[in-house]
Formats: structure tokens, C-alpha cells, sequence
């Protein structure tokens, strides 16, 4: 059976660049576009281009530059961004607006000062404004994630006869859980009306750390699209993580839905955008940390050495990863020590292994880490003929 095809909108420049303390240039925006259009995204989100007149430029240029991906510029509900959006995108192969207001209580009540109705009434007009520039129109209802279903319901259903393409329903504060998002999404897509001309979009956040859950959560409840960053970065605690939602989709296939993305370059990518960013990746972060294919219990080193899939689900070539790397430290075991061994010329047998082991104990136990020089010390301490 054929699988059903999610689509990646990536907001690595836009919602991703709200970091606190990090910014980008137009050029690193440039390239990380590239990248990005190169790794197979089928949106990018290349910025706001009311915010600024540089964010402007940036959306302009990306435009030019995209091959392959659709290209975005987010706006509020206002007449004027969606002029200026429209004006960023023209030169696009495939050009989207991203237009949309809050409809959460708390939105409406402290923000807009407004209520239900006014809320429909500005969400239809931007709609229908935007779609006198462009066909594709994304509409995102703010706070999606603590608005009552029913209302939401009936914004995207208004939404959708306005002529939006797209309904993306934010989880802003990152507070749902993964049963009440994948149950939001079941709701609309079962009492949207016209919900066969539009798709749902999964937009999270992360305070909760359950982005990328909620997101999974998400498609297996009719959503078609995923709203993440690289690395997972954004406000606060960041957005869901492409890097995790495309190989969760990849590692489950009975899930029946796949990306187009080209999971090899995932890691090449999440490094050019944290050197980019000046924004370390957190080395126990799934699928690109520094520590997601290194083994370093006794335990878990032997069943690697034997069979890599005792303690890995992805191989690391998938993820564009070398290979998986044995650390040796002071949990490690003989095995490991032997293979680490072999791997910079000797060949120890198992007399001159409990040798060199006793004494690699004593190593590790003053270092965190042993590492190839420190091994070549270790068997020179020990004395023994080894032969190489
Ligand atoms: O989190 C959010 O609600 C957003 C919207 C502006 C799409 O980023
Ligand atoms: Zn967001």
C-alpha cells in the first residue's frame, strides 16, 4: 500500500529565528534556504516580511533562489502585511501566504479586545485578501491548542469557503497533550466543512517538551503537514524538531505516512544551522546529538559489537552519521576495549587483554573519557608484545 505523503513546512527562518539572542543574516538565511529546499521541505517559511525591511529582502531573495520548495511570508490579519507579504513572495515558483489571528479566549478577550464574531470576520476578510495575490493561502487560528473545538471548527470552516489551502492549528503555549491534540485535529477533520479542499497542519510548541509527540499525534488524526525547525529551535522552548518527526514517520512504517525529505542530510544540516545559529545542539538530542549513536555501558557496547540493532533503531548512515561510535570510559567492558583496540592495530589476546584492562581501569577512573592516544599509552605501560 502506498503510503500517504506528509508535508514538511519548515520555519527554521522564521519561528525557529525567534530565538532569544540569536540572529542570522540575510546571506546565512540564503543558505540555509538552499540547504533547506536541497534536504526535500516542501514549504519554507522565509520570514515576516512586515517586521522589518531586512526580513523583507530576505523573503524577497529566498523567493528567487527556491527551486523546488513552496515559499512562505507569514502576516497578521491587516490589510498591510498581506500587501508586503505579497510583494516578498511574487518572485516565488510557488508562493504562500501565511495570514491568521488568535481565537483562543484569551486571545480574543486580551488582544483583540473583541469577540467570536469580529474574530470570523477579520479571519475571512484576511483570507480572502491574501487570495487576491496569491492561490495558496495558509490560515493559521492562534492558540488553536486552548480554543473550544467548536468555535475552531467553525473559523475553518468560514476560512475554508474564503478559499484557504491550508488550516494550521497552533498548539502556541505548547500545552496539550498528545491524546487532546490528536483528538482536536480528529474533530476538525471530521466537522470542518469543505475540509476535502484545505489540510490540517500541525504547528507545536515545545514548553511541555511534547512537540513532536503532539505533532505525530497530529498526522494520525488527519493531518497532512508538520510545522518544525531544525534542531527544534524557536521561542521559548522551541518547536517540534524535523529531524524527529521525519524519522519517527521513516521508523514506523506501519504508521502508513512518509516525508520527502532526504533523512541523509539531516545531520549535515542540523550542524550548518547551529554554527549558523551559535546554537549547540544538547548532545543527548534524539536523531542529530552528539551522544544519539554513541554507546558507552559495558552492556550495551558487547551487544553493539556483536549486532548493531541490539540498542539502535536507526542506522546512522540513514541520518548521514558516520557510524555508531564506542566511548570507552570507566562503565566500559572488555569488548569494547578490544574492538577500540583493534581499531588503531592491535590484536590483543585474552591474556593481554585482562592485562591492558586492569590497567585501562585505573585510566578511567582519573579521565572521563579514554580516548585512541590514551590506549596506546595504556598498552605501553603494560608492556607486553602485541602484535601489530
Ligand atoms: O505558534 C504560533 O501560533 C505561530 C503562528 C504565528 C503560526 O507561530
Ligand atoms: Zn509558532
Amino acid at each position: 500500500m502506498s503510503k500517504d505523503k506528509v508535508q514538511i513546512f519548515d520555519t527554521t527562518l522564521r519561528d525557529g529565528e525567534q530565538v532569544p539572542g540569536c540572529k542570522l543574516d540575510a546571506k546565512q538565511k540564503l543558505i540555509i534556504a538552499e540547504r533547506l529546499d536541497l534536504l526535500g521541505v516542501d514549504v519554507i517559511e522565509a520570514g515576516f516580511p512586515i517586521s522589518s525591511p531586512g526580513d523583507f529582502n530576505s523573503v524577497m531573495e529566498i523567493s528567487k533562489l527556491v527551486k523546488n520548495a513552496t515559499v512562505c511570508g507569514l502576516t497578521r490579519a491587516v490589510k498591510k502585511d498581506i500587501e508586503v507579504a505579497a510583494e516578498a513572495v511574487k518572485y516565488a515558483k510557488r508562493p504562500r501566504i501565511h495570514t491568521g489571528i488568535g481565537t483562543s479566549e484569551s486571545h480574543i478577550k486580551h488582544k483583540f479586545n473583541s469577540n467570536k464574531e469580529q474574530i470570523i470576520e477579520r479571519a475571512v476578510a484576511a483570507v480572502k485578501y491574501a487570495k487576491t495575490f496569491v492561490e495558496d493561502v495558509e490560515f493559521y487560528a492562534e492558540d488553536a491548542g486552548r480554543t473550544d473545538n467548536e468555535f475552531l471548527a467553525k473559523v475553518c470552516s468560514a476560512v475554508v469557503k474564503a478559499g484557504a489551502t491550508v488550516l494550521n492549528i497552533p498548539d502556541t503555549t505548547g500545552y496539550c497533550l498528545p491524546e487532546e491534540y490528536g483528538a482536536k485535529m480528529k474533530y476538525l477533520y471530521e466537522n470542518v466543512e469543505g475540509i476535502h479542499k484545505a489540510i490540517l497542519s500541525c504547528h507545536c510548541h515545545n514548553d511541555l517538551g511534547l512537540a513532536t509527540a503532539n505533532s505525530i499525534a497530529g498526522v494520525m488524526n488527519g493531518a497532512r503537514q508538520i510545522e518544525c525547525t531544525i534542531n527544534g529551535i524557536g521561542e521559548r522552548a522551541g518547536n517540534t524538531s524535523l529531524e524527529e518527526v521525519v524519522m519517527i514517520l521513516r521508523q514506523h512504517p506501519n504508521l502508513n505516512l512518509d516525508t520527502d525529505i532526504n533523512s541523509k542530510l539531516l545531520y549535515d544540516t542540523s550542524l550548518m544551522v547551529s554554527n549558523k545559529m551559535g546554537m549547540p545542539v544538547q548532545p543527548n538530542k534524539a536523531i542529530v546529538g552528539a551522544n544519539a549513536f554513541a554507546h558507552s555501558s559495558g552492556i550495551h557496547q558487547d551487544g553493539v559489537i556483536k549486532n548493531r540493532e541490539t540498542y539502535e533503531i536507526i542506522d546512522p548512515a540513514d541520518v548521514g552519521v558516520n557510524e555508531s561510535s564506542i566511548v570507552l570510559t570507566a562503565r566500559s567492558g572488555r569488548a569494547a576495549l578490544a574492538y577500540r583496540a583493534k581499531n588503531i592495530g592491535y590484536e590483543l589476546t585474552k591474556t593481554q587483554l585482562d592485562v591492558v584492562y586492569t590497567e585501562f581501569l585505573n585510566y578511567a577512573d582519573r579521565k572521563k573519557e579514554v580516548v585512541d592516544e590514551d590506549i596506546h599509552e595504556i598498552i605501553s605501560v603494560c608492556k607486553i608484545e602485541i602484535e601489530t
